[in-house]
Formats: C-alpha cells, structure tokens, sequence
C-alpha cells in the first residue's frame, strides 16, 4: 500500500506531498490541471518508464534540470531487495535533464532500473487501455508483458535478452542488404546470423512458455468476471496465438525460411515479438467482428481478470490507477467495476463526480488544479 506519494519538479507539479487513504482515492479536476500525471508519476516508480513517453525528460518540469519521484510504501510482503534485511519501504525514481536517471530502494541506489519493477505493483486503466481490442497485437502483448514482469523476473530478463538481440539481428540484416545487395553474403555474416539466431531462439522459448502460461491463466479467470458483467449472455474465449512454435527447430526454420525476406526489409519477421492474444465472445472473432462495446468490455474484463491474476500470482493486492475510465463505461459496468475495487487501494481520476463514484462510501476526495493538490 502507498503512504505517500512525494513529487519534485515532475511535469506540473513543482512540489506536491500528498498522503493516500488505504482505500478509493479520488482525483478530481478539469482537463490538463495534473490528474494524469499523478496517476504516471506512482506507475513510473512501479515499472521504471512512464506510460505516456518514451523521453523520460519530457517528464522534467520545463525549466528545471531535474526531477524525483518518491512513493512510501507498506510492503505487506516484506518484500526485500536483493541482499538486503529491511521491507522496501520508499522508492525512488530520479530524472536529470542530461537524459540519465537512477532508481532507488530505500534510499540506495540499484544497479539497473528494471530493479523497480515488481516491488510496487500496479494495474493502470486508462482510455487506451479500454481499447485493448481495437488496438493491434502490440496493445495485446504489452498488456501480457506488463503483468507477467511485474510478477516474474526471469521473465523479463529474457524478454528484455530476447529485444537486444532482435535489435541486433535487424541491424545486420541491414548491414548485409547493404554490403552483399543481391550477391553472395560474406561468410562473417553469416556466421553472425548464425550466433544471433542462436540466442534468439534461447530467450524466445521460455518468453514464449510464460506467455502460454499466462494465457491459459487468461482463459480461467476472466471469463467468469465477463459472464457476471455480460449477464450471462456472453461467453468468452483467449487463445496464445503464438507468432513461431515453441521448439528451437521450428523456430530455426522459420528464420532460415524467412531470411531473404527478412534481408530485403531489414526486420526479422519470425518470433514471439509477433505474437497475439485470440478473443472469441459466442465463438465469434471480436477482434475482427466485435461492437464498440462488446470490445470495450471484453477490455475490462481482461483487466479485472489482470487485477486476479497478480494477487493470486504474489499473494498481494496490486494498486489500482484507473485514468478518466468510468466515463467510458455505461452504468451498470461502472458500477461493477467499483465493485471489484473497493477493496484494493486504488487512485482514480474524473472531470466530474460520476453516479458511481458518489456512491463509493469510503472513498477520500482530493481536488486537482494547477499541479496543486488538496483534500
Ligand atoms: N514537463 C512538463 N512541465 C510542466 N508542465 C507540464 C509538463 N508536462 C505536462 N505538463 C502540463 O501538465 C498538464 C497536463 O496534465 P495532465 O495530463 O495530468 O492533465 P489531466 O488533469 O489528466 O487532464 P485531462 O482531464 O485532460 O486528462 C498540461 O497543462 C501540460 O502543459
Ligand atoms: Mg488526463
């Protein structure tokens, strides 16, 4: 649980400190006062990059060299950091102009700033993320991605292994478009191409295992929060779509089939960086046939079954941040989402105090104007 989030020159706020109830907080205030940021500022500290840009210095207030974030923390767990006694109780996350930026757990400085990830777990809902099912298969495998390395650091080691080497091998299938055109590829590429097929085809085998795994955990337990919401009138279904088979000579062929293209246009087209999450309702493709509305529930649903996942996964209740969602969303599904939050901590952001919100009784409401925040 957060105790306290403290910002320091981080987008419009100058200096806030700001104490959070255990329960429903509530962030309300008219369009561009801060509310969004706030809700960017606790996942920054929870995953380590904002959601919003890739340039942590947008996130500096303009005109100031550098900026922090820091979230006090109830660790429930007694979550330790490696080689450490204490429960993390206060992370750090720091911004300097130049570009660079460090992480800290209780004061000390960690090695890399993928430490952060999984000691602060949270779930964002946001307008985008309602549009998990409009989206393409990117949205749907950074949604698979954000739960599983919160939860799974091998994981993520892998998975960010599996990007460096991608990277790599693209760059040299550039360099080899460039260097042998349509003639004889010299041999040091291609015993280059040889060690990068290996190690991605290492890192891809147990991304591609945990994706199975999460999946099939998908499959369990968000239909039954569908069926509640739907009424009963709704059955829905995931399947891992997987990009490549999960076994090293499967995945070999494919690369070795797809090289010349793969040359051509410089990108590797064979892998889990290709994978998708299949959804059926009624046995029907929502992706490709789905309503407005029945894509945005099946959106909510994955994200409630999101929230399951991680408590069964760490025995912990992740923070919930739900951006400007409940306008999104007609009565009867607002009110079942405040339902299924009320009993986690969660901060919450709208322009106005909807129906559903009113009817939340703990709830602690906070006003948000000009980067300031009072109760
Ligand atoms: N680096 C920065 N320095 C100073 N101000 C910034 C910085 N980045 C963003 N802002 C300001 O923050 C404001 C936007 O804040 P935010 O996105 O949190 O709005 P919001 O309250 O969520 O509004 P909405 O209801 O429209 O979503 C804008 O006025 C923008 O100019
Ligand atoms: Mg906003």
């Amino acid at each position: 649980m957060i105790l306290k989030v403290e910002l320091r020159d981080f987008r419009n706020y100058s200096s806030l400190d700001l104490e959070l109830a255990p329960g429903v907080n509530v962030f309300m205030g008219k369009n561009a006062q801060g509310k969004t940021n706030l809700l960017e500022a606790v996942a920054y500290c929870s995953t380590g990059r904002s959601h919003r840009t890739p340039r942590d210095r947008e996130c500096i207030r303009i005109g100031e060299s550098d900026a922090y974030i820091r979230l006090y923390y109830r660790n429930e767990k007694k979550v330790t950091r490696p080689g450490a006694e204490a429960p993390v109780d206060l992370v750090e996350l720091q911004l300097h102009r130049t570009g660079s930026k460090a992480g800290l757990i209780n004061r000390v400085p960690c090695q890399k700033i993928s430490d952060l990830y999984g000691l602060v777990r949270t779930v964002l809902f946001s307008p985008e993320d309602l549009s998990l099912i409009k989206e393409g298969p990117a949205a749907r495998r950074r949604f698979m991605d954000m739960e599983i390395c919160q939860v799974d650091k091998v994981y993520m080691h892998y998975l960010m292994q599996y990007n460096v080497v991608l990277r790599q091998r693209n760059q040299l299938l550039k360099d080899i478009a460039r260097r042998a055109g349509n003639g004889e590829i010299p041999s040091d590429m291609q015993a280059m191409v040889q060690v990068y097929d290996d190690q991605l085809i290492a890192n891809a085998l147990p991304v591609i295992e945990r994706r199975r795994k999460f999946v099939e955990l998908l499959e369990r337990t968000a239909p039954p929060l569908h069926a509640r919401i739907t009424g009963d009138s709704e059955e829905i279904r995931f399947t891992y779509e997987m990009n490549v088979p999960s076994n090293p000579d499967d995945i070999r062929e494919e690369l070795t089939m797809a090289f010349e293209k793969d040359v051509r246009n410089g990108n590797t087209s064979a892998g889990p960086h290709h994978d998708d999450i299949g959804i059926r309702i009624n046995g029907t493709d929502v992706r490709t046939y789905g309503s407005q509305g029945q894509k945005r529930t099946a959106a909510l649903s994955m994200k409630l079954a999101e929230v399951r996942m991680m408590e069964q996964e760490t025995g912990d209740s992740p923070i919930l941040l739900l951006d400007d969602v409940m306008s999104e969303l007609d009565e009867s599904r607002q009110t079942f989402l405040v339902r299924c939050i009320e009993n986690h901590q969660t901060l919450i952001t709208c322009t106005g105090v909807e129906d559903s919100i009113r009817k939340m009784q703990k709830a602690k409401l906070f006003h948000v104007e000009g980067g300031v925040i009072t109760e």
